[in-house]
């Protein structure tokens, strides 16, 4: 018999350390499992398929066309739409809130905040997509329709949080505020099974993740830092290495477990950056806090802002901790 701990044992042995309704805690996470099976399996057969390309043109078929992202919205809201654990979603992929159908939305216990597809310049080219996720207790008393005040809810606030990764495998990631785990999806048994226990991110990195195109609307701390990491200097392992696919998910996982910066910053054109404080920030932010490392907007730990829009950008630096510190080093000369 071989020795592995799939997501479902690892969810009921850890019951005790999940924080509120433990059975339907780990139902919601067991339900995140198997969404993300059925988008790790569209996700491997889209070059196969029509499901790549536009959302919006139809196939020789005269079907629908669905870009990967409109699927994985649509998985997502199906199934939690079938437990009654959650009242409520907001999804980067819907305007405003998406209250739950029949009795949920007014029983359900939890909020989820989601981006169902991230990295989606990445789909048509077969490289690494992910999905990031956050969880909340309803602020609404049970028993009433939720309204927005239940998404806006600061990340000082989460229950849990989470991505799954679509790389060269498919990685489900979550904290429930007690430490980082991932699990690898173990294809040949359908099932995620625990391999990286703990994880720690390294207090030091040597990698820098921004998109460096945008240099010239950069504030003149990032273009200073941007200086700093190419310079040579043994004594600090210099110059840095820079990786970025574009795919946050992806760009912070590598740093996560090698030590790295991520970083969008304000431009002139987007003075919060690009990414989104609920449906980004807030979850990749927990992560990197629970894993040890820091998250920051540069005058502010991202976990505290508290939101006002569901859209709402925000700037981005998280990674290892003597990393970021050096970013905001610069920031605040
Ligand atoms: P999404 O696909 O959900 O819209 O997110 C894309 C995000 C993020 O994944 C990535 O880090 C960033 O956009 C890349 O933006 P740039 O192309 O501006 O660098
Ligand atoms: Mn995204
Ligand atoms: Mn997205």
């Amino acid at each position: 018999m071989e020795n592995f701990t799939t997501l479902g044992q690892f969810v009921i042995e850890k019951q005790q350390d999940f924080p509120y309704a433990k059975g339907e805690l780990s139902r919601l996470l067991r339900d995140i499992g198997i969404a993300s099976k059925i988008i790790s399996r569209e996700v491997n057969k889209a070059g196969l398929t029509n499901i790549l390309g536009d959302h919006g043109s139809v196939n020789v078929q005269d079907e629908d066309v669905k870009k990967l992202d409109i699927i994985g919205n649509e998985t997502f809201i199906a199934t939690f739409s079938k437990g009654g654990e959650v009242c409520v979603i907001a999804s980067e992929e819907n305007e405003g809130i998406i209250p739950l159908k029949g009795t949920f939305s007014k029983n359900g216990k939890y909020v989820i905040c989601m981006d169902p597809l991230d990295g989606s310049s990445n789909i048509d080219v077969n490289v690494s997509i992910g999905t990031i996720f956050s969880i909340y207790k309803r602020v609404t008393e049970v028993g009433t329709e939720p309204t927005e005040a239940d998404v806006l809810q600061a990340g000082n606030k989460l229950v849990a949080a989470g991505y799954v990764l679509y790389g060269t495998s498919t990685m489900l990631v979550f904290s429930t505020g007690n430490g980082v785990n991932a699990f690898t999806l173990d294809p040949s048994i359908g099932e995620f099974c625990l391999s990286h226990a703990n994880i720690k991110s390294p207090d030091n990195g040597k990698i820098y993740s921004i998109n460096e195109g945008n240099a010239a609307e950069f504030p003149q701390g990032i273009k200073d830092y941007l200086t700093w990491v190419k310079e040579e200097d043994k004594t600090t392992d210099r110059p840095y290495t820079s990786r970025y696919i574009g795919s946050m998910v992806a760009d912070f996982h590598r740093n996560l477990l090698k030590g790295g910066v991520f970083i969008y910053p304000p431009t002139a054109k987007s003075p919060n950056g690009k990414l989104r404080l609920l449906f980004e920030g807030i979850p990749m932010s927990y992560i990197a806090e629970q894993a040890g490392g820091l998250a920051t907007t540069s005058t502010m730990r991202i976990l505290d802002v508290e939101p006002t829009k569901i859209h709402q950008r925000v700037p981005i630096i998280m990674g290892s901790k003597n990393m970021v510190n050096k970013v905001l080093e610069f920031m605040n000369k």
